[in-house]
Protein backbone atom coordinates (compact mmCIF):
# COMPACT_ATOMS: atom_id res chain seq x y z
CA UNK A 1 0.00 0.00 0.00
CA UNK A 2 1.56 3.31 -1.18
CA UNK A 3 1.44 6.65 1.75
CA UNK A 4 0.56 9.82 0.48
CA UNK A 5 1.23 11.86 3.55
CA UNK A 6 -0.85 15.16 3.66
CA UNK A 7 -0.65 18.04 6.26
CA UNK A 8 -4.48 18.42 7.48
CA UNK A 9 -7.90 17.32 6.95
CA UNK A 10 -8.21 20.10 3.86
CA UNK A 11 -5.29 18.88 2.05
CA UNK A 12 -6.62 14.85 2.58
CA UNK A 13 -10.12 15.87 1.16
CA UNK A 14 -8.57 17.32 -2.09
CA UNK A 15 -6.20 14.50 -2.54
CA UNK A 16 -8.89 12.37 -2.54
CA UNK A 17 -11.05 14.54 -5.15
CA UNK A 18 -7.98 14.13 -7.25
CA UNK A 19 -7.88 10.67 -7.03
CA UNK A 20 -11.71 10.68 -7.90
CA UNK A 21 -11.13 12.98 -10.47
CA UNK A 22 -8.61 11.17 -12.21
CA UNK A 23 -10.52 7.90 -12.41
CA UNK A 24 -13.15 9.95 -13.93
CA UNK A 25 -11.29 11.61 -16.54
CA UNK A 26 -9.88 7.76 -16.92
CA UNK A 27 -13.36 6.47 -17.53
CA UNK A 28 -16.14 8.67 -17.44
CA UNK A 29 -18.67 5.72 -16.39
CA UNK A 30 -16.30 4.46 -13.50
CA UNK A 31 -18.11 3.26 -10.86
CA UNK A 32 -17.12 4.05 -7.10
CA UNK A 33 -17.67 2.41 -3.86
CA UNK A 34 -18.53 5.30 -1.31
CA UNK A 35 -18.24 4.89 1.73
CA UNK A 36 -19.81 7.28 4.43
CA UNK A 37 -18.68 8.27 8.28
CA UNK A 38 -16.56 11.36 9.12
CA UNK A 39 -13.55 11.00 6.72
CA UNK A 40 -14.28 10.99 3.31
CA UNK A 41 -16.95 14.15 3.72
CA UNK A 42 -14.20 16.76 3.42
CA UNK A 43 -13.24 14.96 -0.09
CA UNK A 44 -17.44 14.69 -1.22
CA UNK A 45 -17.45 18.29 -0.56
CA UNK A 46 -14.58 19.20 -2.55
CA UNK A 47 -15.70 17.24 -5.59
CA UNK A 48 -19.60 19.07 -5.14
CA UNK A 49 -17.29 22.57 -5.50
CA UNK A 50 -15.08 20.97 -8.18
CA UNK A 51 -16.05 21.62 -11.95
CA UNK A 52 -16.06 17.84 -13.87
CA UNK A 53 -18.18 16.18 -15.79
CA UNK A 54 -20.11 12.96 -13.43
CA UNK A 55 -22.71 12.78 -15.72
CA UNK A 56 -21.99 9.45 -16.16
CA UNK A 57 -20.31 8.54 -13.09
CA UNK A 58 -21.59 5.55 -11.06
CA UNK A 59 -21.91 4.93 -7.30
CA UNK A 60 -22.48 1.83 -5.73
CA UNK A 61 -22.90 1.71 -1.65
CA UNK A 62 -20.50 0.49 0.64
CA UNK A 63 -22.57 -0.78 4.20
CA UNK A 64 -25.84 -0.21 5.64
CA UNK A 65 -27.44 -0.91 8.55
CA UNK A 66 -29.99 -4.07 8.26
CA UNK A 67 -34.05 -2.86 9.27
CA UNK A 68 -33.34 1.03 8.48
CA UNK A 69 -34.95 2.68 5.67
CA UNK A 70 -33.75 5.51 3.37
CA UNK A 71 -36.25 7.66 5.71
CA UNK A 72 -34.51 7.34 9.13
CA UNK A 73 -31.44 9.42 10.31
CA UNK A 74 -29.02 6.70 10.47
CA UNK A 75 -29.39 5.38 6.64
CA UNK A 76 -26.33 4.88 4.80
CA UNK A 77 -27.72 5.58 1.94
CA UNK A 78 -29.76 8.67 2.81
CA UNK A 79 -26.11 9.85 4.30
CA UNK A 80 -24.45 8.87 0.80
CA UNK A 81 -27.28 10.60 -0.99
CA UNK A 82 -26.84 13.90 0.33
CA UNK A 83 -23.06 14.15 0.71
CA UNK A 84 -22.05 12.69 -2.11
CA UNK A 85 -24.74 11.77 -5.08
CA UNK A 86 -27.17 14.59 -4.69
CA UNK A 87 -24.29 17.81 -5.02
CA UNK A 88 -22.84 15.85 -8.11
CA UNK A 89 -26.27 14.78 -10.02
CA UNK A 90 -25.97 11.47 -9.78
CA UNK A 91 -29.75 9.99 -9.73
CA UNK A 92 -31.27 6.41 -8.18
CA UNK A 93 -30.96 5.09 -11.72
CA UNK A 94 -27.12 5.51 -11.13
CA UNK A 95 -27.00 4.53 -7.84
CA UNK A 96 -26.11 0.83 -7.00
CA UNK A 97 -27.92 0.25 -3.56
CA UNK A 98 -27.32 -2.39 -0.90
CA UNK A 99 -30.71 -2.51 0.32
CA UNK A 100 -31.97 -2.78 4.29
CA UNK A 101 -34.68 -4.83 4.08
CA UNK A 102 -35.71 -8.55 2.40
CA UNK A 103 -33.95 -11.69 2.99
CA UNK A 104 -30.09 -10.68 3.49
CA UNK A 105 -28.41 -13.86 1.60
CA UNK A 106 -30.84 -12.02 -1.42
CA UNK A 107 -30.30 -8.68 -1.24
CA UNK A 108 -26.24 -9.60 -1.01
CA UNK A 109 -26.47 -11.67 -3.78
CA UNK A 110 -28.58 -8.92 -5.70
CA UNK A 111 -26.11 -6.04 -4.77
CA UNK A 112 -23.19 -8.39 -6.10
CA UNK A 113 -24.54 -9.08 -9.18
CA UNK A 114 -25.34 -5.60 -9.84
CA UNK A 115 -21.85 -4.25 -9.61
CA UNK A 116 -20.59 -7.00 -11.86
CA UNK A 117 -22.89 -6.40 -14.75
CA UNK A 118 -21.91 -2.87 -13.95
CA UNK A 119 -18.02 -3.83 -14.58
CA UNK A 120 -16.72 -3.90 -11.21
CA UNK A 121 -15.85 -1.16 -9.04
CA UNK A 122 -13.19 1.38 -10.52
CA UNK A 123 -12.31 3.11 -7.33
CA UNK A 124 -13.10 2.36 -3.60
CA UNK A 125 -12.90 5.22 -1.65
CA UNK A 126 -12.66 3.89 2.06
CA UNK A 127 -12.60 5.34 5.53
CA UNK A 128 -10.50 3.11 8.68
CA UNK A 129 -12.83 1.96 11.64
CA UNK A 130 -11.71 1.83 15.28
CA UNK A 131 -10.79 -1.71 15.21
CA UNK A 132 -9.55 -1.72 11.62
CA UNK A 133 -12.81 -2.47 9.85
CA UNK A 134 -13.73 -1.78 5.62
CA UNK A 135 -17.05 -0.74 5.61
CA UNK A 136 -18.73 -3.56 8.17
CA UNK A 137 -16.10 -6.13 7.51
CA UNK A 138 -15.59 -6.42 11.38
CA UNK A 139 -12.67 -8.46 12.90
CA UNK A 140 -12.26 -11.47 12.18
CA UNK A 141 -12.69 -11.26 8.42
CA UNK A 142 -10.83 -13.42 5.72
CA UNK A 143 -9.40 -11.87 2.68
CA UNK A 144 -12.25 -13.35 0.79
CA UNK A 145 -15.14 -12.40 2.82
CA UNK A 146 -18.29 -12.10 0.62
CA UNK A 147 -21.07 -9.80 1.23
CA UNK A 148 -23.01 -10.60 3.99
CA UNK A 149 -24.96 -9.45 6.98
CA UNK A 150 -22.88 -8.94 9.92
CA UNK A 151 -23.51 -8.35 13.74
CA UNK A 152 -21.44 -5.38 14.43
CA UNK A 153 -18.98 -5.21 17.32
CA UNK A 154 -18.81 -2.78 20.38
CA UNK A 155 -16.09 -0.74 19.35
CA UNK A 156 -18.61 -0.61 16.16
CA UNK A 157 -21.69 0.79 17.90
CA UNK A 158 -20.16 2.84 20.29
CA UNK A 159 -18.38 5.06 17.09
CA UNK A 160 -21.43 4.78 15.58
CA UNK A 161 -23.76 6.03 18.41
CA UNK A 162 -21.27 9.35 18.14
CA UNK A 163 -23.45 10.60 14.98
CA UNK A 164 -26.78 9.84 16.34
CA UNK A 165 -27.07 10.80 19.98
CA UNK A 166 -29.58 9.13 21.67
CA UNK A 167 -31.04 6.96 18.71
CA UNK A 168 -30.33 3.15 19.03
CA UNK A 169 -27.90 2.15 16.29
CA UNK A 170 -28.96 -1.17 14.58
CA UNK A 171 -26.98 -4.07 16.22
CA UNK A 172 -26.69 -5.46 12.25
CA UNK A 173 -25.33 -4.54 8.83
CA UNK A 174 -24.63 -5.94 5.47
CA UNK A 175 -21.79 -4.40 4.22
CA UNK A 176 -19.29 -5.08 0.59
CA UNK A 177 -17.62 -8.23 1.42
CA UNK A 178 -13.15 -8.09 1.42
CA UNK A 179 -13.68 -9.80 -1.92
CA UNK A 180 -15.80 -6.95 -3.92
CA UNK A 181 -13.33 -4.20 -2.08
CA UNK A 182 -10.46 -5.91 -3.17
CA UNK A 183 -11.57 -6.53 -6.86
CA UNK A 184 -11.82 -2.64 -7.19
CA UNK A 185 -9.32 -1.58 -9.68
CA UNK A 186 -7.95 1.05 -7.27
CA UNK A 187 -8.41 1.70 -3.54
CA UNK A 188 -8.07 4.56 -1.35
CA UNK A 189 -7.89 4.27 2.43
CA UNK A 190 -8.36 7.98 3.63
CA UNK A 191 -7.35 8.39 7.41
CA UNK A 192 -7.47 11.43 9.57
CA UNK A 193 -7.10 12.51 13.03
CA UNK A 194 -4.93 11.82 16.25
CA UNK A 195 -8.11 9.05 17.35
CA UNK A 196 -7.36 6.99 14.59
CA UNK A 197 -3.01 7.00 14.90
CA UNK A 198 -3.35 3.88 16.96
CA UNK A 199 -5.24 1.66 14.93
CA UNK A 200 -3.44 3.25 11.55
CA UNK A 201 -0.01 2.15 13.22
CA UNK A 202 -1.57 -1.74 13.76
CA UNK A 203 -2.59 -1.51 10.26
CA UNK A 204 0.22 -0.14 8.85
CA UNK A 205 2.91 -2.71 10.81
CA UNK A 206 0.57 -5.83 10.56
CA UNK A 207 1.02 -8.24 7.93
CA UNK A 208 -2.26 -9.51 6.54
CA UNK A 209 -4.75 -10.80 8.59
CA UNK A 210 -8.16 -11.59 9.61
CA UNK A 211 -7.74 -9.39 12.51
CA UNK A 212 -7.21 -6.44 11.56
CA UNK A 213 -9.49 -6.62 8.01
CA UNK A 214 -7.76 -3.11 6.60
CA UNK A 215 -4.41 -5.26 6.27
CA UNK A 216 -5.64 -6.94 3.58
CA UNK A 217 -4.90 -4.33 1.84
CA UNK A 218 -1.14 -4.69 2.15
CA UNK A 219 -2.34 -7.14 -0.98
CA UNK A 220 -4.17 -5.12 -3.33
CA UNK A 221 -1.84 -3.50 -6.51
CA UNK A 222 -2.91 -0.50 -6.60
CA UNK A 223 -3.99 1.08 -2.73
CA UNK A 224 -3.17 3.99 -1.70
CA UNK A 225 -3.31 5.27 1.87
CA UNK A 226 -4.05 9.02 2.21
CA UNK A 227 -3.17 10.23 5.50
CA UNK A 228 -2.83 13.20 7.89
CA UNK A 229 -0.63 14.56 9.82
CA UNK A 230 -2.18 13.72 12.85
CA UNK A 231 -3.17 10.43 12.14
CA UNK A 232 0.50 9.24 11.31
CA UNK A 233 1.57 10.45 14.40
CA UNK A 234 5.14 10.18 14.39
CA UNK A 235 5.41 8.53 11.53
CA UNK A 236 4.64 12.14 9.99
CA UNK A 237 8.10 13.50 10.97
CA UNK A 238 10.08 10.32 9.35
P1 LIG B 1 -15.16 7.68 10.30
O1 LIG B 1 -15.60 6.16 10.22
O2 LIG B 1 -14.81 8.07 8.89
O3 LIG B 1 -16.36 8.42 10.80
O4 LIG B 1 -13.99 7.76 11.21
C1 LIG B 1 -14.80 5.22 9.62
C2 LIG B 1 -15.37 3.84 9.86
O5 LIG B 1 -15.84 3.57 10.97
O6 LIG B 1 -15.32 3.01 8.93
Amino acid sequence: MELHAVGDPAELARSAADAVAEAVQARPDAVLLAATGNTPMGCYAELARRRFDSSRLRVAQLDEYTGVPESDARSLYGWMRRSLCEPLGIGEERIIRLRPDGDPVLACRSYDATVAAAGGIDLAILGLGPNGHLGFNEPPTDAHAPTREVALTEASLESNSHYWGDAPIPERARTAGMTLISGARRVLLLVSGAHKADILRRVMDAQPNRWLPASWLHLHPDALLIADRAALGDRARR
